[in-house]
C-alpha cells in the first residue's frame, strides 16, 4: 500500500502523479520533479543570455547560474570547482577523456584495462583510442553476478597498463565494484583510474577523493536532472595538462590567425554556447537529492528492490540475473522469463502501463559472456513505491498465461 511519504514523493513528479504510468526505467533516464522542471523555465524566463559572453547584467545572471551549479556540482561529489566540466551526458564526458588524454598519452604497446561488463559508453571510446595509437585493450572479466574482483583486476594490469576504466554499478545488474581498491591496484602501477558514475551518483553517496579515482563522468538526466547536461570529473593536475577536446568560442584567451591560447581550466573544454538552462535544472536536481538524503534514497531503493525480487521468485520460470542480495543492487532488477522474448516481456508489461527496458542494456559483449541473448530490467528510483512493485509483479505472473504458454 502507498504509504503518506510515498505519495508525497510520488506528487514532486508531475509526469507520474498525471498519469497510471509505473515507471519502471530509471536506469535509462529518471523523471524530473517539478522543483527541476521550474528551475529551467525560470532560467529561460528571467535570466537567459549568453553565459560566460556579455558584459551586461542578464548575460551575468546567467553566468552566476551556471557558475554557481557548478560550484554545487563540485560539493556534491567533494570535488573543487575548477576540476568539474559540463558536458552533455556521461557518453561525451568518456569520449572527452579518450580524445583529450588518451589519444596523447598512449603509445604503441600500452595497455587499457577495462571489464566485460562494461556499457558500450565506457568501452567503445577506449577500442577507438587504442586503435588509434596502437595501444592494446584488455578486457577484465567478471563474476556471474556481474562483479569485478580486485583479484581479476589485478591478473590484467601490467607495467604497460595506462588506463583502467570501471564503472562503480553496472546498468545490468545494478551491483557495485569496489573502486577504492581497485584505484589502489591502479595506481600502485602508475595508471591513471576512470571511473564510470552514470549509475552510481544517482543512488549513493559519492565522494571522488575518498574513491581517489582520476575521472568519473555522469549523466545530469539520471539524477533527476534535465536530458543534455553531464559531468566531468577531472583531478585538477591531470586536467591541466590535457588538449581541448573541442576548439571555438569560449574555451580561449587569445586568438591570432596563427594559433591560439586556450581559457583557464575547466573552461577550456567547454567550446561553444554551453548549456546553462540544464546547469540550472542539475543545481535543483542536487538540491532535490540533497533534502531527501542518500539513507532514504539507499534504504529505499533496496526495501524495493527486495521486494521485487522477493515477488519475482514467487513466480515459476522467472530467473532474476545478479547478487542473490537486493542490497546490492541499487534498485536494478534484470531478469528472464522461459520461452518469452524479452521484447514480449515488455511489450505486454506496456500493454498493463508498466514501463521498462528489454534487449541489451548497451552491454552487448557482457550479455555474450553470460550467454543470454537479451534480458528484461526494471529500474527503480526514489518516487516508486510497493504499488508499483506489486502491479510489476502481477503482470510478470500473467505472461505465460497471456502468450499461451502454462
Ligand atoms: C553505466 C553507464 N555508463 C554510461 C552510460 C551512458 O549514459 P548517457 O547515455 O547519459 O551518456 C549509461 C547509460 O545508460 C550507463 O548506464
Amino acid at each position: 500500500m502507498m504509504t503518506a511519504e510515498d505519495k508525497k514523493i510520488l506528487e514532486r513528479f508531475p509526469l507520474l502523479i498525471n498519469s497510471d504510468i509505473v515507471y519502471l526505467d530509471s536506469a535509462a533516464t529518471t523523471q524530473k520533479p517539478a522543483e527541476v522542471l521550474k528551475a529551467v523555465d525560470d532560467y529561460y524566463k528571467t535570466s537567459n543570455a549568453n553565459p560566460l559572453r556579455g558584459l551586461y547584467e542578464l548575460s551575468v545572471k546567467a553566468t552566476d547560474i551556471y557558475e554557481e551549479a557548478r560550484k554545487k556540482t563540485a560539493d556534491f561529489i567533494n570535488a573543487s570547482s575548477d576540476e568539474i566540466v559540463f558536458t552533455r551526458n556521461a557518453t561525451e564526458s568518456l569520449n572527452l577523456i579518450a580524445y583529450s588524454y588518451a589519444l596523447n598519452t598512449l603509445k604503441p604497446g600500452d595497455e587499457v584495462v577495462v571489464s566485460i561488463a562494461e556499457h558500450h559508453s565506457n568501452m567503445l571510446p577506449w577500442q577507438f583510442a587504442c586503435k588509434k595509437t596502437g595501444a592494446v585493450l584488455r578486457y577484465a572479466e567478471c563474476t556471474k553476478e556481474g562483479l569485478l574482483t580486485p583479484n581479476m583486476l589485478e591478473k590484467l594490469l601490467t607495467d604497460k597498463t595506462k588506463i583502467v576504466a570501471i564503472a562503480q554499478v553496472s546498468n545490468v545488474f545494478g551491483c557495485e565494484n569496489d573502486i577504492q581498491s581497485f584505484v589502489s591496484l591502479v595506481h600502485e602501477k602508475g595508471a591513471v583510474f576512470v571511473c564510470d558514475g552514470a549509475q552510481s551518483v544517482p543512488h549513493m553517496k559519492v565522494d571522488v577523493r575518498a574513491l581517489g579515482v582520476d575521472f568519473m563522468a555522469f549523466s545530469g538526466h539520471k539524477m533527476y536532472a534535465p536530458m543534455g547536461i553531464g559531468v566531468l570529473y577531472t583531478k585538477k593536475e591531470i586536467l591541466e595538462n590535457m588538449d581541448p577536446f573541442l576548439y571555438g568560442g569560449e574555451m580561449i584567451e587569445y586568438v591570432t590567425t596563427e594559433g591560439a591560447t586556450y581559457a583557464e581550466v575547466p573552461h577550456k573544454f567547454e567550446a561553444g554556447t554551453v548549456n546553462a538552462g540544464g546547469a540550472a535544472g542539475l543545481s535543483k536536481a542536487i538540491d532535490f537529492i540533497n533534502d531527501i538524503g542518500f539513507d532514504y534514497i539507499e534504504k529505499r531503493e533496496s526495501y524495493l528492490s527486495e521486494l521485487m525480487m522477493t515477488e519475482l521468485r514467487k513466480i515459476p520460470h522467472v530467473n532474476i540475473i545478479g547478487d542473490d542480495n537486493p542490497s546490492n543492487h541499487h534498485g536494478i532488477v534484470t531478469f528472464t522469463v522461459d520461452d518469452v522474448h524479452p521484447h514480449d516481456i515488455a511489450a505486454i508489461l506496456d500493454s498493463d502501463k508498466i514501463a521498462v527496458r528489454a534487449g541489451h542494456h548497451c552491454a552487448q559483449p557482457l550479455l555474450k559472456y553470460l550467454g543470454v541473448m537479451s534480458t528484461a530490467r526494471a529500474s527503480m528510483a526514489v518516487y516508486n513505491n510497493s504499488d508499483d512493485v506489486m502491479r510489476f509483479a502481477e503482470s510478470v505472473k500473467s505472461l505465460r498465461k497471456r502468450l499461451g504458454y502454462n
